[in-house]
């Protein structure tokens, strides 16, 4: 049986890396596409280096902007590259551009579609992975839910003709395995890791203005790895000179993937808007504070381990100095073997 994968963002890279070694394992032949969507060496190669992934058999460079020409040049490109490869089925990850596009590519072209991480889903229409979610969902036919609340809203939605199933989430499996390999010690350290990426977030002055001195007032060291777009933000509001000399806030270039979970782990509490970053908080049991009012995983909110402060500089700052979760920390995303039941589930499905 013949997969083709395809990545196009550092959190589809991470995804991808066991999804590969499986395959392998199982005698599945996988040929990997990286849209480029994610093209800087720190957000692209420094994780197929550190994370030992093959290189993509191909990589385009599609162009940056808006999200319709990404998404137009990438199934113009990918189409000529099902019809020559002629895969049984196409697997992509997540929510971003990439992922909606190879979905629409494929199924034009009669080949199914796998989803991992189907079924999340925020109330935002107009939120630019929601849109990702909903719409590669709506064409996929087999869905894989990473925890319990993605397989209840997918079962909800009532997806005739599509198989679902509960998988556990491939993110907690790297993590896990990259944290017991490396001997990584899991601590509250004496600072927080901030991460910002999300454009309601970075492009709107006002938002990224109030965390930033949300931040700033907590009286903790925070370290935090500027994810470009958010850098190129941080310039043009002219907030990357107010801050970068400060003594609260160190900024940093992207981390690869080893020293993010360094970092991570060695983390206090985290502040972030990322949908990755405040599972690997979660699971690293880190008190996780999410700076952006969409809400994704329920299921966070209610084991007390999440608290949304959005853009709001007061609410940053006291969860920052305050915000301390409960004793219990149940398991909410798998038990660290999703990455054989994802490969389970599209052998069992789509190999003869
Ligand atoms: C994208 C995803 C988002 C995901 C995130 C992971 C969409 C719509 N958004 O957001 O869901 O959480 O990736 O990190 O798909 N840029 C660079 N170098 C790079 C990559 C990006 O400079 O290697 C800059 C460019 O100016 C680009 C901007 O960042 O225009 C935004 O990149 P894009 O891939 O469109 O969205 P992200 O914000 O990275
Ligand atoms: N990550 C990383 N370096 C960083 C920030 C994040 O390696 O500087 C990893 C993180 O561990 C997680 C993934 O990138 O596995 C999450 O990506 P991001 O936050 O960009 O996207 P999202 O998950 O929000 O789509």
């Amino acid at each position: 049986m013949k997969v083709l994968s395809v990545v196009g963002t550092r959190p589809n890279f991470v995804k991808e890396t066991l999804i590969n070694k499986e395959f392998k394992n199982r005698g599945v032949q996988e040929v990997l596409v990286h849209t480029g969507q994610h093209y800087d060496y720190e957000m692209s190669r420094v994780f197929f280096q550190e994370l030992a992934i093959p290189d993509p058999d191909y990589h385009m460079q599609v162009s940056t902007g808006l999200p319709g020409r990404q998404t137009a040049e990438i199934i113009q490109s990918l189409e000529s590259i099902i019809v020559e490869e002629k895969p049984d089925v196409t697997l992509v990850y997540g929510d971003v551009t990439s992922t909606l596009a190879a979905a629409l590519a494929s199924v034009k072209l009669n080949v199914p579609v796998a989803h991992v991480e189907a079924g999340v889903r925020t109330l935002a229409r107009y939120n630019p992975e929601e849109i990702n979610r909903r719409a590669t969902d709506s064409v996929s036919e087999l869905l894989l839910a990473n925890c319990q609340d993605a397989y209840d809203e997918l079962v909800k939605e009532n997806h005739t003709g599509s198989k679902i199933s509960l998988t556990g989430d491939i993110m907690q499996d790297i993590l896990l395995h990259t944290v017991k390999r490396f001997d990584v010690p899991v601590y509250r350290g004496e600072y927080s890791l901030c991460t910002l990426h999300r454009a309601e977030n970075v492009d709107n002055k006002d938002n990224l203005s109030a965390i930033l001195a949300g931040l700033a007032a907590s009286g903790e060291k925070i370290i935090f790895p500027v994810h470009p777009r958010t850098r190129k933000r941080l310039v043009e509001f002219d907030l990357w000179d107010q801050y970068q000399n400060s003594e609260a806030i160190d900024f940093s270039e992207p981390c690869g993937y080893l020293e993010f979970v360094r970092l991570l782990a060695g983390a206090n509490k985290v502040v972030t808007d990322s949908g990755g970053v405040r599972r690997e908080s979660y699971i690293l049991a880190k008190p996780t504070i999410v700076a952006i009012d969409i809400t994704w995983f329920p299921c966070l909110i209610k084991s007390g381990w999440k608290i949304v402060a959005g853009p709001n500089r007061d609410k940053i700052t006291d969860a920052i100095r305050n915000f301390e979760p409960p004793q219990e920390h149940p398991v909410l995303f798998g038990d660290g073997r999703a990455c054989l039941k994802i490969v389970d589930a599209i052998v069992d499905y789509f190999g003869s």
